[in-house]
């Protein structure tokens, strides 16, 4: 593969973690708990081919409207994943980060975000955005309202605006756009996922369930992204 076909960015919306389970014929949680090694896969996925950053949707803004149980497992899920991962993520170089707003999150969830971000801070080989109780809207509802706060301060001037100035506000900043965002679980929809930073991405389905992606099928998503041949609006 040519070095510049390989993205330099890849987001995961990491969906069928229940249908998964039921498959199983177990609770949902069970597929949210297998779902964590997919994630390891993942790392060491993009950590082998050089990938610069691999932001994982983990819980929207609007995922708080399923039953308090689930979403209380799935937080659970979340501050386990981080106890026991970080330690190697940070001998491996990678540098945690979440994305979207955390301050609602329950305090264990909040304390062991603070620890893994703490802990790989200074990290560089590879940045894994953690998107928790993310919204592409919200994330650009509050680019937007710290923009307004400083026009009204006189620190702007909202005509000489630009995209990268919003760009700089959303959450994801340091990271270049996502070249492609994969989605598991068969639906073809983007759920409100980077909705800002994709507007060029391409976009890689598959019907294959979350806890079933293997680093063969990644190969074959960065295989596929590979072939595209991205024009931005202009001619090849
Ligand atoms: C994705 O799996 C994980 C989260 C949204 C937290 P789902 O829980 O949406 O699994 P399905 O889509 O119901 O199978
Ligand atoms: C998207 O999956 C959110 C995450 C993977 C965290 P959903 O299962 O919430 O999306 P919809 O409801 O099918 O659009
Ligand atoms: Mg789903």
């Amino acid at each position: 593969m040519e070095e510049g076909k390989i993205p330099k960015h890849i987001a995961i919306i990491m969906d069928g973690n229940g249908r998964w389970a039921k498959k199983q014929g177990l609770a949902r949680g069970y597929g949210h708990r297998e779902g964590m090694k997919p994630v390891r896969r993942a790392v060491e996925f993009c950590r082998n081919k050089g990938i610069s950053c691999l932001t994982v949707f983990a819980f929207s803004t609007e995922n708080w409207k399923r039953p308090a149980s689930e979403v209380n497992i799935i937080m659970g899920i979340l501050r386990e994943y981080l106890y026991s991962e970080t330690p190697e993520l940070n001998a491996n170089g990678v540098k945690v980060r979440f994305i979207g707003d955390i301050s609602v999150l329950p305090q264990e969830c909040r304390e062991a975000i603070y620890y893994s971000e703490k802990i790989t801070e200074k990290n560089d080989s590879l940045t894994l955005n953690i998107a928790c109780n993310y919204g592409g809207r919200a994330d650009i509802l509050r680019a937007v309202k710290t923009l307004a706060a400083k026009a009204v301060q006189g620190d702007i001037e909202p005509e000489e605006l630009t995209e990268d100035d919003v760009s700089a506000e959303l959450y994801t900043s340091g990271c270049p756009d996502p070249d492609m965002i994969i989605r598991t679980g068969a639906e073809k929809r983007i759920s409100n996922f980077l909705i800002w930073q994709g507007a060029y991405s391409e976009l890689y389905f598959t019907d294959k369930l979350w806890p079933d992606i293997t680093e063969d099928d990644l190969e074959e998503a960065v295989q596929w992204y590979s072939e595209r041949q991205r024009r931005y609006g202009g001619l090849k």
